[in-house]
């Protein structure tokens, strides 16, 4: 049985795409049932529905949105919700109620900056190596145990824009690989490290230094 998903998104939705192209895939172990957003203009909504999804906008504040895409949520059958783009904090009821089934994009190598502007803040930090983190998602914002990562080199000349696409194609790819370990049932939580089952060795984690 695959597993139903939610996404809650805030914009533009390309992870949301992402997830949604890969559930299209054969033997893909998830199917989207939903795509909620807190703004009734988030583009991505449109997308989803264009690719078929049922995408549905909540225009409340808190707390009254997230009673309302709990219900949305649970009434769909969703039993793992993923935030892709979705620029609110969800309160400590709704992580916990989750927990574990609660899945984020972050566009940096956490715990390095999280927050808004991560690439931003990469950049003024001057590092070599930047990326992006898949995580399960815990009461404060952009914590919790992280299923995979993607480095990606910062570049002598890059932008904030620049660098976004070189780190977003990488999103693009490690959530919904990420998704399909959680939905398998192949992600064991010990503390507060997530350990995957057969992990093979992936040089293209291996970013030489510019
Ligand atoms: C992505 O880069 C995602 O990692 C980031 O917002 C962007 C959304 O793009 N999320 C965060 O910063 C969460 N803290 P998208 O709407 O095209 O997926």
């Amino acid at each position: 049985m695959r597993k139903r998903v939610g996404i809650l998104i805030s914009g533009r939705g390309s992870n949301m795409a992402a997830l949604v192209r890969a559930a299209a895939q054969p033997g893909y172990p998830a199917e989207i049932a939903i795509v909620i957003s807190h703004k009734a203009d988030a583009p991505g909504l449109q997308v989803a529905r264009e690719m078929g999804i049922e995408a549905v906008a909540i225009a409340a504040r808190m707390p009254e949105f997230e009673v309302e895409a709990d219900r949305l949520l649970h009434e769909r059958g969703v039993e793992i919700v993923c935030l892709a783009g979705f620029m609110r904090l969800l309160s400590t009821g709704f992580v916990e109620r989750w927990r574990d089934r609660l899945l984020n994009v972050h566009p940096s190598l956490l715990p390095a900056f999280p927050g808004l502007d991560a690439q931003a803040q990469a950049l003024a930090a001057g590092v070599k190596i930047a990326g992006c983190t898949v995580h399960l998602v815990r009461p404060e914002m952009d914590t919790g145990p992280i299923l995979m990562q993607a480095a990606v080199p910062v570049l002598p000349d890059d932008s904030v824009d620049t660098l976004s696409i070189r780190i977003i194609r990488r999103e693009h790819e490690i959530y919904p690989a990420a998704l399909a370990r959680l939905a398998r049932g192949e992600v064991r939580i010990d503390g507060e490290i997530a350990h995957l089952a057969d992990v093979a060795r992936d040089d293209r984690m291996i970013v030489p230094n510019p």
